[in-house]
């Protein structure tokens, strides 16, 4: 059944757009996607990152629209890969990182996600959210995408992958900056009738 509202969530990533949709359907929001290979400026900042993305999506879709970026920043490594997570998910992969966490005495890391939303007028508005964890000694899940095999999120014994979409939503860095962005956007609707 469609939500009682509705914004478009714009990317090229399927995983995101379904983790999305069904933390926005427990608000009675309905996220429509819209494709589009948005350009990601280079910063260190995630937020920066993300809300040089909502203006380009909001050019485009001339709508309320929401977008999210995120990265795993990992202590023993500086931080890294951070901005740079989907380079690097696309070259090294969760195998690089395993490779380069050897010998390495901490494998804490924290998992961020900024979302941003542009409303109908451009204004943009950032949600926040992170969650602290570790990297695992071996990949471990089928589920989920990119990091997900290799992220053991605190309180838990199994990875990202190992959970289905709705166990994650219930802890996700993702999730905790949607809902966020859920609370707000209701609070604005209720504001307006
Ligand atoms: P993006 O720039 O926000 O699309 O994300 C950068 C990269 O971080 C993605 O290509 C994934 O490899 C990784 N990533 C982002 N979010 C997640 C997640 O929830 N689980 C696992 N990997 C993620």
């Amino acid at each position: 059944m469609p939500g009682r509202f509705r914004i478009y969530f714009v990317s090229s990533n399927e995983h995101k757009f379904r983790e999305i949709k069904l933390v926005l359907m427990e608000y009675n929001i309905s996220a429509i996607r819209r494709k589009a290979d948005l350009k990601e400026i280079q910063s260190l900042d995630l937020e920066d990152i993300a809300r040089e993305k909502a203006f380009s999506a909001h050019e485009i879709v001339k709508k309320s629209i929401i977008v999210e970026d995120a990265g795993l920043f990992i202590d023993a490594l500086g931080g890294f890969p951070g901005p740079y997570s989907s380079f690097v998910q696309q070259t090294i992969g969760c195998e690089g990182i395993l490779t380069l966490l050897r010998n390495k005495l901490s494998r804490k890391a924290t998992f961020k996600s900024a979302l941003v939303c542009a409303d109908r007028n451009g204004k943009l508005l950032t949600f926040l959210g992170g969650v602290t964890g570790t990297i695992s000694q071996d990949l471990c899940g089928d589920h989920g995408f990119g990091f997900d095999p290799i992220f053991i999120p605190d309180g838990h014994r199994d990875t990202y992958a190992l959970m289905l979409d709705a166990e994650k939503n219930l802890i996700s860095h993702r999730a905790i900056a949607t809902r966020k962005f859920a609370d707000w956007f209701l609070k604005r609707q209720r504001t307006k009738e």
